[in-house]
């Protein structure tokens, strides 16, 4: 009887839902059939505002703009709504985007240091106050976030996303998607998300941006994919396609890729927008003869809307009267993005509040900023506790090109930062430490490239008196992002002669280094006795960066990345295949290879003779100031089904005189698997603060399924065997048992 009701409920649910459903879909389909074929490939055309007004609101007026990039000025963007909604027949609102990246005014630390918090809840909250901010400047999509999976620091995008690990990245896309979004699209200070660049793009070879890439499906399903999947499942609105072609055909062409794994797989349902110009580039690469059958493969592969190529609006009408694309084709993409304009709300609010007062720049804006550059510092080394400095310091000498360099501060992809709102390191120590250290500065170089040693003499003279000397190096912001790629990432300029002849001094010598990537610093990194990594750290870097270098805060950042030693280790990344000579450690060095020896005394494992086997650091890496012990690692069970969950316990104390927070990480590893599978692979962290002495003991959750893969049939399941799981500070140390899934 129960049951009976039960049933009936969930019908009528069911009815109820599908009803509402089917109004939704009535209002939108509706509009859809009323639209002329013109009307409806104009939605599909998202077009650049950089360029004449006139020109683009004649374009507007004639049907032929669905979504318009780059206007930030309110005014404007209010201007070319009212000609979309009353003065054009479909009397459609148009979509405004924007690359919302790392904040919009208030500039946030760049995503790679943001990966670099661990810490999902603060980044979401970033992601809320970029969006609130976009909003006002009525932007309503944001291409963003980056969820490319990023192995190579040559490549200059690897500032705009999370790192190298899968488990990180997904934490921050849907951490990302979540605060864009909030819990409605409706919301007046949502944005729409746009999960970029689908898929692979980061793999270009040889780091180089826009090149090839070369990943097995496989690769693909357990690396690239997941945190597309997961951005999906929280909700993402939108996803944008890459420009790389993979395994040899282009993505905006990929059937695989975009019906079957993107579409028909994981279901997705919102709008997919092509990367700029990228559906012509199809062209270049060979794919295709011309921009007409450029525009049939595009949108017959399921990209909905053209970014800037102006191919649909061109072709898109002959190619349906030649039937080379069917009408309903059409009818869908276009109905994805009217669904989106209405889940946005657009069709009742198409025009952006100008009267509102603006929370751009406010208080708890700078605030969120501050916070996430504070918590994305990472603590490299700090040899006799050099840092923080002591109430013994009286004197500092600060020195180097990124000291007071707003521009660079605020990175790669800052379209709408503004440099004077920007707090610089130097401003910050004199601001907030100016009445209880003198602070002498002396830029020593004008930018990073700069190889003009001339103000290095007046250093040395600053220098005998001071108690201790800060450096500020790096690389400008310019060196960093789309089509900045390096293949020397050794300090520019004479930076690295600068940072030695300072360590020469007889002075404790900061190193600040301020980079969109990892650089190669061992150098560096060894004449100096502290060394910080802050990134480019935004609108807030500098009190961020002056409150750790007094202990007003205690670093936590943990590296979203390896650190290789030179650019001939990489590729190089924690979570490698397992191999059959894997290094021992005690290769010899170049130096020990004795002279004449022959071919085998050098063993034969897997390492450089000139550089090892192990980066200069490890991805989860950071130190603190305090010194954090872990123990005790107990797993509730040693003998799990695939349906379980493992509980893993370990107690951490904080051994050092600062409270601090601490990242404990978890790692696995399948020991014998159908197919070879990765070294460990990271499945949790948990950050925890403890004040001096304090210990907690930390529960870790791991569910079984989350250990699956896809075997050599490709299936993906669990497989029964004995697994490793580690847990430490770092994906190099820690502790570590077993346990067997049946
Ligand atoms: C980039 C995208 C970006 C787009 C629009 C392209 O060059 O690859 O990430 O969203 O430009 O600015």
């Amino acid at each position: 009887m129960k049951l009976k009701y039960f049933v009936v409920l969930l019908l009528l649910f069911y009815f109820s839902f599908a009803q509402s459903q089917s109004f939704d879909t009535d209002e939108i389909q509706k509009r859809i059939d009323n639209m002329s074929l013109h009307d409806k490939i104009g939605q599909l055309n998202q077009i650049d505002g950089r360029g004449s007004l006139d020109d683009l609101k004649e374009l507007i007026r004639e049907g032929m703009v669905g979504s318009v990039m780059n206007i930030t000025d309110p005014q404007v963007v209010n201007e070319l709504q009212t000609i979309a909604c009353e003065k054009t027949c479909a009397k459609i609102p148009l979509i405004f985007a924007r690359d919302v990246v790392h904040g919009f005014r208030t500039i946030l630390p760049i995503p790679l240091a943001q990966a670099a918090t661990f810490d999902p809840e603060l980044i979401k909250e970033g992601a809320k106050i970029a969006a609130t901010e976009a909003t006002e400047h009525g932007v309503k999509w944001a291409f963003a976030p980056m969820i490319d999976i990023s192995r190579d620091a040559r490549w200059g995008r690897i500032a705009e996303s999370f790192g190298e690990d899968t488990y990180l990245t997904q934490k921050m896309a849907v951490a990302v998607v979540e605060g864009f979004q909030g819990n409605s699209l409706s919301n007046k200070t949502s944005v729409a998300a746009c999960v970029k660049h689908f898929i692979g793009y980061g793999a270009a070879e040889g780091g180089r941006d826009y090149n090839t890439t070369f990943i097995p499906e496989r690769i693909i399903r357990e690396v690239y994919l997941p945190p597309f999947e997961q951005a999906i499942k929280a909700g993402c609105a939108s996803l944008m396609t890459a420009f790389n072609s993979n395994n040899g055909i282009p993505v905006a062409g990929n059937k695989f890729l975009l019906k079957e794994l993107l579409h028909n797989e994981i279901s997705f349902k919102g709008v997919t927008v092509s990367d700029w110009g990228a559906i012509s580039e199809m062209i270049t690469q060979g794919f295709v003869e011309d921009r007409k059958s450029a525009g049939e493969k595009a949108i017959n592969t399921g990209v909905d809307m053209d970014m800037s190529s102006k191919i649909y609006i061109q072709f898109l009408e002959k190619l349906i009267e030649e039937k080379k694309v069917k009408e309903s084709t059409l009818d869908s993409a276009v109905y994805r993005l009217l669904k989106l304009k209405q889940a946005l709300n657009l069709f009742q609010y198409p025009y952006t509040d100008t009267t509102k007062p603006k929370e751009t720049f406010s208080k708890n804006h700078l605030d969120i900023a501050y916070k996430i550059a504070q918590k994305s510092i990472v603590l490299l080394k700090n040899e006799r506790e050099t840092l923080p400095l002591s109430a013994t310091v009286k004197k500092i000498l600060v020195v180097g090109p990124l000291a007071d360099s707003p521009h660079d501060q605020l990175g790669t992809w800052n379209m709408d930062g503004e440099e004077d709102k920007t707090q610089t390191p130097i401003m910050s120590l004199e601001k907030l430490y100016g009445n209880k250290v003198k602070i002498q500065y002396i830029k020593g170089l004008n930018y990073s490239r700069d190889a003009d040693k001339s103000q290095f003499s007046e250093i040395k003279k600053e220098a005998l008196d001071v108690d201790v000397i800060i450096a500020f190096v790096g690389e400008e912001a310019i060196l960093t992002g789309e089509a900045h790629s390096m293949s020397d990432l050794n300090l520019q300029g004479v930076q690295s002669e600068l940072v030695t002849e300072l360590s020469m001094l007889g002075k404790p010598l900061v190193t600040v280094i301020m980079a969109g990537r990892p650089l190669t610093i061992e150098k560096e990194l060894n004449c100096s006795n502290a060394v910080l990594y802050v990134w480019h750290p935004g609108t807030m870097g500098g009190p961020a960066i002056a409150d750790i270098l007094f202990g007003k805060t205690n670093p936590e950042g943990k590296l979203p990345v390896t650190f290789p030693r030179n650019v001939g280790q990489i590729p190089i990344y924690y979570n490698h295949y397992n191999i059959g000579r894997p290094a021992t450690g005690k290769e010899k060095t170049i130096q020990e290879i004795p002279l004449n020896a022959r071919q085998s005394v050098l063993g034969h494992s897997s390492y450089y003779l000139d550089s090892g086997s192990i980066p200069l650091f490890p991805f989860g890496f950071g130190l603190s100031y305090s010194q954090f012990e872990i123990g005790n690692l107990k797993l509730l069970a040693k003998n799990l089904n695939k349906t379980d969950t493992l509980i893993i316990c370990i107690d951490i104390t904080n051994k050092g005189r600062f409270a601090g927070s601490e990242t404990l990480q978890l790692y696995t590893s399948d020991l014998v698997a159908d197919v070879v599978r990765p070294i460990k692979e990271l499945k949790g962290f948990i950050k925890v603060f403890l004040k001096p002495d304090e210990q907690k003991n930390v529960k870790f959750t791991l569910p079984i399924s989350s250990l699956a893969y896809w075997s050599s049939d490709m299936k993906y399941a669990v497989e029964s065997g004995k697994f490793k799981v580690f847990v430490g500070q770092d994906s190099q140390s820690g502790m570590e048992d077993f346990f067997t899934v049946k």
